[in-house]
């Protein structure tokens, strides 16, 4: 007995701990931990930093207002959600003002989040996640339609910056069909060859499109956000 726990301790002692400096999980806790925006989310009880490039893109172009109907698509873990919560006033904190609605879907679980309607566990891109949300919306159309839908990535650019367009598309499409006109359709992708054709086609639906970086979005990363407002509304 005594013997083996010698040998298992001498075992111990020739094991050299590898360095993890370099590797992508070390330099994300790295970024992590001097990253302000990561402390500020915190801070304000926000899930995820991510909710400062939606109160960015918002205190700039002022596209949510109390009373809106909002659908944030890939919602998890919850931030944009939050954020549209409280600038519709869907948990009606502000009885001064009308209540908004919001509602969220994403591949994820998302934990339930006060003031929103939570789809979570539910591909955005399946026509039956659409039509649960359109029951959601019970007749009424959407203020705003915001995607900050990222796929998982392959590593291969090309095909991770397909799959992104591809989702960019899904949420235009649908933002098309459910929107009011006047709307506004915000959508994250990673810039491409493909931006300048989305930015056009946003264009055919909304009168003012333009891209959009926020400061939060960090600055080596190539996402940005495509910003449509004024939408002319299906004739
Ligand atoms: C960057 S995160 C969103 C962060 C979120 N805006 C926030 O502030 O908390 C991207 C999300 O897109 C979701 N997603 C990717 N493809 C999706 C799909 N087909 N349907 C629904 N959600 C999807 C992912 O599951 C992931 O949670």
């Amino acid at each position: 007995m005594s013997r083996s726990f010698s040998t298992t301790m001498k075992h111990f002692k020739s094991v050299k701990i590898k360095s993890s400096k370099g590797s992508s999980s070390h330099q994300w806790l790295t970024r992590q931990s001097s990253d302000p925006y990561v402390e500020k989310a915190k801070l304000m009880n926000y899930r995820c930093r991510s909710a400062f490039k939606l109160l960015e893109i918002d205190d700039r172009f002022q596209i949510l207002r109390p009373g809106q109907t909002v659908i944030d698509c890939g919602a998890s873990p919850g931030s944009w959600t939050q954020v549209a919560v409280t600038r519709v006033n869907a948990d009606a904190s502000n009885s001064q003002s009308p209540q908004g609605k919001v509602i969220s879907i994403d591949k994820q679980h998302i934990y339930p989040i006060n003031g929103a309607t939570i789809l979570g566990n539910m591909d955005f891109t399946e026509p039956q996640s659409q039509t649960k949300i359109i029951e959601y919306l019970d007749g009424r159309k959407a203020d705003v339609v915001i995607s900050d839908m990222a796929p998982s990535a392959t590593g291969v650019r090309d095909l991770d910056n397909d799959n992104i367009i591809h989702l960019c598309y899904v949420a235009l499409r649908f933002a098309v069909q459910i929107s009011e006109t006047g709307a506004s359709f915000v959508v994250k992708l990673w810039q491409c060859g493909q931006t300048k054709q989305l930015e056009t086609d946003i264009s055919r639906f909304y009168g003012n499109v333009k891209p959009v970086k926020p400061n939060s979005s960090r600055s080596d990363s190539a996402e940005i956000f495509l910003l449509g407002r004024s939408f002319k509304g299906l004739k």
